[in-house]
């Protein structure tokens, strides 16, 4: 307790001194009226919140902390507008971000966080057991400010040195502090560029477990500097979604929408660097999908962005689809493949996509080049043949339903092809769960529900023990997931693994 007292003097004690330097937050702004109270400005900079650069989503766990801890009061609209100040000169740069763009949605990330190198190794045994490593690094600090994250344990989570008592963790944390310090420093304030999305954009994305699309998009400023966006998105098996919606851009980088699509509720988080908007969007449950997208300038000049399958096999005939910009009229001549011997029987085009039937007549994997006309390249892979299928999360996550706030989590599992080890591309496998026998009398394919074909596995049992099972346990449990593909007569089969866990109680805690 007494510790905790103390941490805490520190921690309010130390928000006074800081450097001298350009003001980021005015007089009139809304971060000098909430936050000055209690964070001190000397010479132009406030205490802690200009030590600090985060994600636009970290900075929302601050935020919501200092309401929820510190009574600072929070009104409707408020929280938005925070933020967006905040990120013009708090966040992360857009290289900085990427790095733990997982993290972004709250759409269950499969990502497996893994140590690179011992010194890692040890953050990891320190820092990385109650919440992720990219938590972590969603933070830059000065080195003062990351010295102080040792206090604010203490204080946020009295039992720390109970919970790591196979270490002194008062000093193991410091170490680790000290070389984030060096690792992940402050650096300097973020200076947005001056950004406009207004305009017309080319949608080129795929939805795994649905395929790939192409869609547009109209983008509209407000007075206020946030978006409407409005488009379609065309499936190429022919179905196609609307949707519209609103959207934020952080830092003139970091994009994070709100869009209904066939008024299914979507949120998504893009980085726009370049000219280009990249990143996702997802449907929360029941539905449980999450799109990747890439969004083009609809008046760039004409120009090849994506093609088709991406891979050839050779003995077959493959229909290409070309997505692109302004494409232009072609025959089968304008088409040439740079590297391996691939013939173009027909291309023609589209409405705004080229249509081309070609077969790889060559042998061997090899990396080729598709030119159309004297436009740009795009890469395909050609090979003999499927060698095998392998199916991505090896092993995945679901968390079962918890209440109106803890929502249901899937699984979109993936199937890939191979030859040898050259990455080939997604094939759309059939999918099944089988058991999975951990345990005498193992039932828990009963329990855990069905997957979709697709590989789209979504619990449909709720938080709560089940009367009529055995030990009364949830409907949560350790399965397999079979894989099957059928290609040119042969029959590939690969499998992984599917754990249904309880809900995670505490989000903020990524
Ligand atoms: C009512 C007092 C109060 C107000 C108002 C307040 N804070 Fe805090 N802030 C605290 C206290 C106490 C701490 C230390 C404990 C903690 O981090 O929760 C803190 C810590 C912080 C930290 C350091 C977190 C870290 O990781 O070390 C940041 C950043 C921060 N506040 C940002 C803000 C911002 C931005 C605002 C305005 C939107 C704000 N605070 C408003 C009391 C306040
Ligand atoms: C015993 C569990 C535990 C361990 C071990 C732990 N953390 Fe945390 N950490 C937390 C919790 C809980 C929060 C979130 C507090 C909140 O927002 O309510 C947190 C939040 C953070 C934050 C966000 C700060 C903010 O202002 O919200 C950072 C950065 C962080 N931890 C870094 C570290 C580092 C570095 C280590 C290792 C030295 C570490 N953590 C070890 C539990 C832990």
């Amino acid at each position: 307790m007494r510790k905790t007292v103390i941490a805490l003097i520190t921690l309010l004690v130390s928000m006074g001194a800081l450097a001298t330097g350009a003001m980021a937050f005015g007089k009139d702004s809304l971060t000098m009226e909430k936050c000055s109270g209690c964070h001190a400005v000397q010479e132009g900079k406030m205490a802690r919140v200009e030590e600090i650069r985060a994600t636009p989503d970290e900075w929302g766990v601050v935020i919501d902390r200092m309401a929820r801890l510190h009574g600072m009061e929070l009104k409707e609209g408020e929280r938005d507008a925070l933020l967006k100040e905040i990120c013009e000169t708090q966040i992360l740069s857009p290289e900085e971000l990427e790095k733990v763009s997982y993290l972004n949605l709250n759409n269950n990330p499969q990502t497996v966080e893994a140590p690179q190198s011992d010194e890692e190794g040890q953050l990891f045994a320190t820092c990385v057991r109650c919440h992720s490593a990219g938590k972590i690094y969603s933070y830059r600090m000065t080195e003062s400010a990351w010295a102080k994250i040792r206090d604010f344990h203490y204080y946020m989570d009295p039992a720390i040195d109970g919970q790591m008592r196979e270490m002194k963790w008062y000093d193991e944390a410091g170490k680790m502090l000290a070389s984030l310090a060096k690792s992940h420093p402050y650096g300097k304030a973020w200076e947005a560029p001056k950004a406009n999305l207004a305009g017309s954009w080319i949608i080129l994305g795929n939805e795994p477990g649905k395929g790939d699309y192409r869609g547009y998009a109209s983008i509209k400023a407000d007075q206020n500097g946030d978006y409407t966006v409005m488009g379609t998105l065309n499936f190429h098996d022919g179905m196609s979604e609307r949707f519209q919606g609103e959207a934020v851009l952080y830092g003139g980088h970091a994009l994070r929408t709100k869009t209904q699509h066939n008024s299914f509720e979507t949120r998504g988080a893009y980085a726009f660097t370049n000219g280009v908007i990249q990143g996702q969007h997802h449907f929360p449950a029941p539905d449980f999908r999450t799109s990747t997208s890439t969004w083009y300038p609809a008046d760039g000049s004409a120009r090849v962005l994506k093609v088709t399958p991406s891979f050839l096999l050779a003995g077959e005939t493959t229909t290409l689809t070309l997505d692109g910009v302004k494409l232009p009229q072609v025959k089968a001549t304008d088409l040439k493949f740079n590297g391996g011997n691939v013939e173009v029987l027909e291309a023609r085009r589209d409405g705004e996509t080229i249509i081309a039937k070609v077969a790889y007549r060559g042998a061997g994997a090899a990396r080729a080049n598709l030119e159309v006309k004297n436009l740009n390249t795009v890469p395909v892979t050609l090979a003999d043949q499927i060698d095998h299928i392998k199916v991505t999360p090896g092993l995945g996550r679901a968390r079962v339903h918890g209440g109106v706030h803890f929502p249901a989590e899937g699984v979109q599992f993936e199937a890939f092809a191979y030859a040898g080890d050259l990455l080939l591309g997604p094939v759309p496998a059939q999918f099944k769960l089988t058991e999975y026998v951990t345990r005498e009398g193992d039932d828990d394919l009963a329990w855990v529900g069905g997957i979709g074909k697709n590989g789209n596995y979504f619990p449909t049992s709720d938080y709560g023990r089940i009367l009529t099972r055995e030990y009364k346990t949830e409907g949560t449990g350790l399965v397999k997931v079979q894989a099957e593909y059928e290609r040119g007569g042969r029959q590939y089969a690969a499998e992984a693994d599917l754990a249904v866990v309880p809900p995670d109680y505490v989000p903020r805690v990524k």
